[in-house]
């Protein structure tokens, strides 16, 4: 079977680092056409040259996605460059507040977490699927977590705000379906990022615990991983999955 998203038109966000990265390398070696959001402009800007050297179709835009201007102005200005909007892969996101307790909690690291991975989840999809409306079609992934649906967060705020984007995802399921379009949360386990990474070492650094360092970093899947079952979702293919998507 023959996966071809070539000229699919796909907006991707946190396509600087990690998993996304991973995303925008397997989408750009199938042809698609990209518009990466991201606020790490560097690593973002450095991997769209590299990948355009080499034939892609990448542009890269600062969007912080808890903005709202922001993103109405990036996905208005992506829509157009793209020719319309098939995917959208919503993989902005950070992880603060590992191994603090409660009573100890910042109200700002509450905020951020929050803002950057659900609203700025919400804010992707309201203006994204605008547009998908109109063309009757689309794929829509969203970034949530088994730390929010299935339990063992290590941070109060990370295991809430992917909660809320489960929970998100089930809504726009059921709203969006009526207009063609397709959405899925995907719910990674643990992936070897530098994400992952910064949240084991914090917590091995407040719990001294080397051990569970050790076990847990040994267990690290590859981005890459994720990466393919991101882009077989996004296909015709995967037409009759439903819902949301766990890995390792
Ligand atoms: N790595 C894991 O084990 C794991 C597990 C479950 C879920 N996830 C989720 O997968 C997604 C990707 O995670 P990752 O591990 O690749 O992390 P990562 O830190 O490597 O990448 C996250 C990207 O999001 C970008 N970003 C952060 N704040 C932003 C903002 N305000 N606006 C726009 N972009 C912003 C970062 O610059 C970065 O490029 C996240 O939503 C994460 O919560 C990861």
């Amino acid at each position: 079977m023959k996966i071809d998203l070539s000229n699919k038109k796909v907006i991707i966000t946190g396509g600087s680092s990690g998993i996304g990265k991973e995303v925008v390398k397997i989408f750009a070696e199938n042809k698609a056409k990209i518009a990466i959001f991201d606020v790490n402009d560097t690593e973002g800007i450095e991997l769209t040259n590299e990948l355009n050297k080499s034939g892609s179709e990448i542009r890269y835009w600062h969007v912080d996605v808890r903005d709202s201007n922001q993103v109405s102005g990036g996905v208005i200005a992506a829509e157009q460059w793209l020719e319309g909007v098939d995917i959208l892969i919503n993989l902005a996101g950070i992880l603060s507040g590992a191994s603090i307790n409660l009573e100890d909690f910042p109200d700002e690291v509450w905020e951020s977490v929050i803002g950057i991975n659900l609203t700025g989840s919400y804010l992707m999809v309201k203006h994204v699927s605008s547009f998908m409306i109109k063309q009757k079609k689309g794929v829509i992934i969203l970034a949530s977590s088994g730390a929010g649906v299935l339990g063992g967060s290590s941070s109060y705020a990370y295991g809430s705000s992917k909660g809320g984007v489960h929970g998100l995802s089930l809504v726009m399921t059921d709203k969006l379906s009526n207009h063609g379009i397709r959405v899925h949360d995907i719910l990674p386990g643990s992936v070897d990022t530098p994400m992952k990474n910064s949240q084991i070492e914090t917590t091995r650094d407040i719990t001294g615990n080397q051990v569970e360092y050790k076990n847990i970093k040994k267990m690290l899947v590859e981005p890459e991983g994720i990466a393919k079952i991101i882009y077989f979702i996004c296909s015709d293919e995967a037409r009759l999955l439903k819902g949301s998507i766990r890995t390792e």
